[in-house]
């Protein structure tokens, strides 16, 4: 299903066809190989001091299905009602310390982390399979579940899967899975050489 993101110029068909679905088909399981090559990807993405930050920790219904269901039963109400048809969950996780001085906090652990994380949902795509991520979990359960360290913050589950049937979701997400992707106008969060000053797009469009 195309969900292309409405742009003013053209913009990467990737991050254009990216969106964020929860219809999974649950008959699928993904291959080992694109599981490793979502982690790759993730695993190249820029870095503060080139610290790497991140940690995922993957679970795979079709390898390990009981540490992915303890991984699901941290899992919303709301959100394991789509993401059970997932075949794969990957927890997004930083370091929140720095690796030469543990009492210091990295601050941009979370911001090299999400970028980290657009690198799989991106890749995901790539590769014909749907990644959502969801903030609607338990972390203390997760933590633990999974004995995570206490300098590790967990930020996100990710479900993956390849697409599913939309009119097997439930109806308020079926509307959801079938709604139009929106955002903002551009100049409302994008400014131009001054705090607040909202970016003009006709100006840029005109050449110089
Ligand atoms: C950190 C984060 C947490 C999110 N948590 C949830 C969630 O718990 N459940 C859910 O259905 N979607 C969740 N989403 C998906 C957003 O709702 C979605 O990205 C947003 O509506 C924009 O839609 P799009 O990704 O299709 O462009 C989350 C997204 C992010 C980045």
């Amino acid at each position: 299903m195309d969900k292309l993101a409405k742009t003013s110029v053209k913009i990467n068909d990737l991050i254009a066809r990216r969106w964020s679905a929860r219809a999974y088909n649950p008959n699928i399981p993904i291959e080992g190989w694109k599981i490793i090559s979502l982690c790759e990807a993730a695993r190249w993405a820029p870095s503060c001091a080139a610290e790497e930050p991140w940690r995922f920790i993957v679970w795979d219904k079709n390898r390990a299905e009981d540490d992915f269901q303890r991984a699901f039963d941290t899992l919303d109400e709301g959100n394991r009602k789509w993401v059970k048809n997932a075949q794969v969950l990957i927890a997004v996780l930083s370091d929140t310390k720095w690796r030469n001085d543990r009492t210091k906090t990295n601050k941009w652990a979370p911001f090299d982390t999400g970028a980290a994380a657009m690198s799989i949902y991106l890749q995901a795509f790539d590769l014909g399979l749907y990644a959502h991520p969801m903030a609607g979990f338990d972390a203390d359960k997760l933590r633990l579940e999974f004995q995570i360290p206490e300098d590790y913050e967990p930020y996100a589950l990710i479900a993956v899967g390849y697409p599913g049937n939309v009119e097997e979701l439930e109806p308020t997400y079926r509307q959801r899975e079938l709604g139009e992707r929106k955002r903002r106008p551009l100049e409302e969060n994008f400014y131009f050489s001054k705090w607040g000053e909202p970016i003009k797009l006709n100006e840029f469009m005109e050449e110089r």
